[in-house]
């Protein structure tokens, strides 16, 4: 496995392999099974697997401690290695000092993770729009846990018409059910068990009998949220992430989405509603 931490050697590598078939997972590393499930899903479908680690400054509020972002290079080198990773890319210097551009997605931005963290998403759209223009990949694959995430790296790809296939892999659980996160790390004993409680309010909404409404369905789930704040737990629409009704049962593919905090931890979660068959 190749390291690359010079961007112009990464975008010379990106050039270089335009006819073949350039596989890419991007994350801020701190990798656990949720990542390395990500690069396991692109490797077959790709010829040269790139994973860039990169703890991009302008998706953490000034207030958020960016230097306590978990971080394990060597750790995550390995891993990397172990699936079949070609190339790690840890980009030093990323943004030129006379970096000017933002990218904004509107809509799906503007609740939930755009309405609790204001400017988190312009940050990702523009570290992401800027890695794909380095690495120039074929196939980019996000994870589903970051559900509004991967929604809007969609709409930002098919809006520029960018020539990339996103793909998305599935949500992995620890086996106590948490939804893995770099940020479990911070959770002390008693925090995590309290949290089992959010994939627990999950299975609860999405497996409620097929005659409750949706406002019936939400509050039997936020009852069951055991945190120190409960940020929104809400049934949205699967594509637009807009609230769904809540007098009305669910009649297209929907998600529950869920954020708590546990002292500084805020923790997300979510999970696929199908729609209930018509009686
Ligand atoms: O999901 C993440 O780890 C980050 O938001 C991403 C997509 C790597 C952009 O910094």
């Amino acid at each position: 496995m190749r390291i690359i931490r010079d961007v112009s050697e990464m975008q010379a590598f990106g050039q270089a392999h335009r006819g073949v078939r350039v596989g890419f997972v991007p994350t801020m590393g701190y990798l656990h099974r949720g990542h390395t499930s990500l690069m396991a899903l692109t490797r077959p479908r790709c010829d040269q697997l790139v994973v860039s680690i990169y703890v991009n400054p302008l998706q953490f509020a000034p207030t958020d401690d960016l230097t306590r972002y978990p971080r394990d290079l060597d750790g995550d080198a390995e891993k990397c290695a172990a699936v079949g990773v070609d190339v790690l890319f840890i980009p030093e210097g990323f943004y030129p000092a006379t970096f000017r551009t933002q990218v904004v997605v509107s809509g799906v931005t503007s609740r939930w993770e755009g309405a609790e963290r204001p400017g988190h998403f312009e940050g990702v759209t523009t570290v992401v729009s800027r890695l794909f223009g380095v690495v120039q990949p074929t196939v980019a694959c996000f994870g589903e846990k970051d559900y509004q995430q991967l929604t809007v790296l969609r709409s930002m790809t098919r809006d520029l018409a960018l020539p990339i296939e996103v793909l998305s892999g599935p949500l992995v659980r620890d086996t106590d059910g948490l939804a893995l996160s770099s940020r479990n790390v911070y959770l002390t004993a008693t925090q995590r068990e309290r949290a089992r409680s959010l994939h627990r309010a999950l299975f609860a909404v999405r497996d409620a009998p097929a005659a409750w409404n949706l406002g019936q369905r939400t509050a039997a789930g936020r009852a069951l949220v055991d945190s120190d704040r409960l940020d929104y737990l809400a049934i949205v629409d699967a594509d637009s992430l807009e609230p769904l009704p809540d007098d009305a049962p669910v009649t297209a593919p929907a998600r529950v989405i869920v954020t708590a905090r546990y002292g500084g931890v805020r923790l997300l979660d979510n999970v696929a509603v199908a729609p209930t068959p018509a009686l």
